[in-house]
């Protein structure tokens, strides 16, 4: 059998997350302490004051970020593959306006849909691990002066990782047999979760190193690298991190 193309991976990834969409804007919204306490916050330090900023939002799900942007004063234009996930994002953008363009998206046709240098900012919050025509996404997102990524870190994506408990201690740590090469596995998000109903959503695993080179090979400079973590705090505080504290 032939291997299935860029677009074939990305049809099946927008089926998963149509699917998934009800599902992720309640877990965003409600239930996920990595993205509110954690992932969010750290990007957003990342982006700086984007007031009176034009920003593209890419991959930008059910608008959790968009909306994180437009709150702090950017002029926000958004875009996703899922049209199931741009409907809500737009449906929520027109019970509680706050100027947010969506869009239905591939994030391949970056470079055919907006003129280059048209964002002071691209973001792609948990978004970028996710695409699968990802060199043309980059090169489309290098069109622009600035950008934020935050990617799923790789040591929570190895093909075949899974969850084990130490019985020294009783912590859940991540067992991994296989850390490098370049390949789409199954992100293990509903198993982080613990709910066994979640989606099987497919994402880019690769090591940090290779994921340097491909950002570099396109034209990025690496300016700020930040590997965001809850606080013991915060592990005290909300119940869903699975986390041993520091
Ligand atoms: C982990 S979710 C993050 C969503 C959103 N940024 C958030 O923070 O809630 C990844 C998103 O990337 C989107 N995505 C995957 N491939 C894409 C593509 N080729 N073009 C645009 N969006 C894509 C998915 O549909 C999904 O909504």
């Amino acid at each position: 059998m032939s291997e299935p193309t860029s677009e074939d991976l990305n049809r099946e990834s927008s089926a998963v997350w149509d699917a998934a969409a009800e599902w992720w804007k309640e877990r965003t919204e409600e239930n996920d302490p990595y993205r509110l306490f954690v992932h969010g916050p750290a990007l957003s330090d990342a982006c700086g004051d984007v007031d009176g900023l034009d920003v593209l939002d890419v991959g930008c799900g059910a608008g959790y970020f968009s909306s994180k942007l437009a709150g702090a004063g950017a002029r926000v234009q958004a875009f996703e593959y899922s049209e199931y996930l741009v409907a809500l994002a737009a449906d929520e953008e027109s019970r509680q306006p706050l100027g947010i363009q969506y869009e239905h998206l591939d994030a391949g046709l970056i470079s055919d849909r907006f003129e280059p240098q048209s964002f002071d900012l691209v973001t792609g919050c948990m978004s970028i691990a996710d695409i699968f025509p990802l060199d043309a996404a980059l090169v489309g997102i290098h069109s622009v002066l600035k950008i934020g990524f935050s990617l799923p870190h790789p040591i929570a994506t190895p093909p075949g990782n899974r969850w084990q408990k130490d019985p020294d201690n009783g912590f859940e740590g991540r067992m991994m047999s296989s850390y490098f090469g370049r390949r789409r596995v199954v992100s293990g998000l509903n198993r982080v979760v613990g709910k066994a109903e979640g989606p099987d959503i497919k994402v880019w695993h690769m090591p940090l190193s290779d994921w340097q080179q491909l950002l570099s090979d396109v034209g990025f400079a690496v300016a700020q690298f930040a590997e965001p973590h809850p606080s013991s705090a915060q592990v005290e505080e909300h119940a869903g991190f699975n986390w041993r504290p520091d």
